[in-house]
């Protein structure tokens, strides 16, 4: 593996636009899709939350993904290089630059953890998985679960030691490979899975949940986890797709392949709800019972099937691994910026780097006990959340990373690409490679008017100023 990252050759590229595509896929299909997406549209009363998912994904979140992989491929650099490239020596547009990369540093910390409970629930399924196991068990498995902090500790520590093994020996070529036969397998899946679910009493009530607005369950924190999620589910606004994007060569079709990014990340996300919550409707749960989700719902229909162990070790691995895929990139996100930027080595970036995620994510870990980062933070943050709405330290940075600082830097990447970047650069990097260069024009408008006012009103609207 190259140490420095000064040349196209020595900084890798994928191995063309199909290499492209499923590494950027694996980048974004991951937790989001399958873990959280599920629970928040519970959580959030389903139909108008999802609408408002898709509208922003199609308005807002495709716009910046061009605009991110546009920056990173004409620049060839990881974040904080690229907004330099693209402004003056000494601008200050490199601080939303730095801002991404401890927003990726931060999302890392407790995506670790949740990678954790995938590592569990897979090792519970190679031991004979859940048979015979009742709902209420299976539901309470999860509960003590969240509550262990060493076995927490355990996964955390195992998922992040094997993140840092990947990238240290070299993301592209291996992330790239993993993403080709990863991805399909994870695709075939859930669509057997989907199959499975069709056939259960609660799809028709799964499908009227999912897809029918109720104005009456949306909140105004639910209209910006809708903007929050979009960002988090494509890995927007933390530089990852100006890096992705830096790896991709000039004559590649960046229009198309974002497209396909977006409309694969979006099938997944929909299918995952479409496999949840038939489940959770058949045996009578709680569509909002909040992160356990998934961990306990799809146990409940494994235990019932035959060869339900195998079936279950199968799809927590495959969630493991899109974790996986997804965790790696944050990590060579923040990795290449301390490259790019310090002159360290690959291996002492990545061993410096992991370490100190790791670290931050271990109150993540322990946040499901009665101790500080737990049950004392909830207390804690009441006083700024309000009284009952509490967050454990988890809850807390999940919340400020996805909902706050990714649409801040999604938004910092649009008015910076809409607005300062050059004119002739800006549509050269668009319309290198592909067919579709009529549609200039309607994507600069979109960004330079619709992304920004569309995400400023949704966070004025959240903290009730409109
Ligand atoms: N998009 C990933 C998911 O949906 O699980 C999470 C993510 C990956 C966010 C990479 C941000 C990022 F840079």
């Amino acid at each position: 593996m190259s140490d420095g990252l000064d040349t196209a050759e020595k900084r890798g590229q994928w191995s063309g636009r199909w290499g492209f595509i499923l590494a950027s896929s694996g980048c974004a299909i991951g937790l989001g899709n399958i873990w959280k997406f599920p629970y928040i549209t519970g959580e959030n009363g389903g139909g108008l939350f999802v609408l408002i998912y898709l509208a922003c994904i199609t308005l807002i979140g495709l716009p910046i993904m061009l605009a991110e992989v546009l920056l990173g491929r004409a620049t060839q650099k990881s974040p904080v290089g690229a907004y330099r490239d693209f402004s003056a020596k000494g601008s200050p547009w490199v601080i939303p630059g730095w801002i991404g990369v401890l927003t990726g540093f931060v999302i890392l910390s407790y995506y670790s953890v949740v990678a954790g409970w995938a590592l569990h629930y897979t090792w519970l399924s190679l031991q004979g998985g859940f048979a015979g196991m009742d709902a209420e068990t299976i539901g309470n498995t999860f509960g003590s679960v969240f509550a262990n902090g060493n076995l927490n500790l355990g996964w955390h520590t195992a998922f992040m030691m094997l993140t840092i093994a990947i990238v240290l020996g070299g993301v592209r070529h291996g992330v790239e490979r993993i993403a080709r036969i990863l991805m399909p397998l994870l695709f075939v899946m859930l669509l057997v899975l989907l199959g499975l679910a069709m056939q259960s009493d609660g799809f028709a009530e799964a499908f009227s949940f999912i897809f029918s607005p109720d104005a009456s369950k949306l909140t105004r924190a639910g209209v910006l986890e809708a903007l929050g999620h979009s960002f988090f589910t494509l890995s927007l606004g933390m530089g990852a797709m100006i890096t992705y994007g830096s790896y991709l060569k000039k004559k590649e079709d960046i229009v198309s392949a974002s497209v396909v990014i977006s409309i694969l990340d979006t099938i997944i996300a929909l299918v995952a709800c479409m496999v949840l919550f038939p489940i959770i409707f058949s045996y009578g749960m709680e569509p909002g019972a909040g992160p356990g989700l998934v961990f306990i719902s799809l146990p409940i229909a494994f235990s019932q099937m035959a060869g339900g162990a195998i079936w279950a070790t199968v799809f927590f691995a495959l969630l493991v691994f899109a974790a996986l895929t997804s965790a790696i990139s944050m990590l060579e996100v923040v990795v290449s910026t301390v490259i790019d930027e310090t002159r360290l080595r690959r291996t002492a970036a990545t061993l410096l780097c992991g370490t100190a995620i790791f670290l931050f994510g271990i109150p993540s870990a322990l946040s499901g006990t009665e101790g500080f980062a737990g049950k004392e933070f909830k207390d804690l943050t009441a006083g700024i959340f309000g009284e009952g709405k509490g967050k454990n330290w988890f809850d807390t940075f999940d919340y400020l990373a996805s909902n706050w600082l990714l649409p801040l830097g999604g938004l910092m990447i649009a008015l910076f690409v809409a607005w300062r970047a050059g004119a002739a650069a800006r549509e050269k990097g668009f319309n290198e490679g592909t067919r579709f260069q009529n549609l200039y024009v309607a994507w600069l408008m979109l960004l330079r008017f619709l992304v920004p006012i569309g995400v400023v009103a949704v966070l004025l609207h959240a903290l009730e100023v409109i």
